[in-house]
């Protein structure tokens, strides 16, 4: 059975572009709950540790420098079908794949500055959750 929980992140450069407010909007049109949500700024330990997974990826430390280059929104939401429903909602992680109608597709600039975190299964969710609201 899939969770009803799942785990985002308004990205620097959406937040910058003043898109946090439409995003959220959309996100709460789709059916999302909000549980739990903050403005945050995180430095580089801590952007690793959130994305240790990717820690042998060529693009990690670019990656972990981009979520730390300006504020960023954390936000917990609860849906049924929480992970698979907010996913198909953001579309792929490269906007230049994303479907039209899709988050990325509508606010990314790039497949890095890509506008939004989205968990990848239950389990992480709740890592990702427990991570900057516990
Ligand atoms: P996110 O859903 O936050 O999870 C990991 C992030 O790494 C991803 O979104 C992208 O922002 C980034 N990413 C994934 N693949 C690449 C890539 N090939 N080049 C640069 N950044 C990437």
């Amino acid at each position: 059975m899939s969770g009803n929980k799942t785990f985002t992140i308004i990205k620097p450069d959406a937040y910058e572009a003043a898109y946090s407010g439409p995003i959220i909007e959309k996100i709460e049109s789709a059916g999302f709950k909000i549980l739990n949500m903050r403005l945050e700024r995180l430095d580089n330990p801590r952007a690793g540790k959130f994305y240790a997974v990717h820690k042998d990826k060529p693009f990690f430390e670019r990656l972990c420098a981009y979520m730390c280059s300006g504020p960023i929104i954390v936000i917990e939401l609860e849906k049924e079908n929480a992970v698979e429903d907010f996913r198909k909602l953001i579309g792929a992680t490269n906007p230049e794949d994303a479907d039209e109608g899709t988050i990325r597709k509508l606010y990314a600039k790039s497949i890095e500055a890509n506008a939004v975190h989205g968990s990848d299964s239950d389990e992480n969710a709740q890592i990702e959750i427990n991570f900057f609201f516990s």
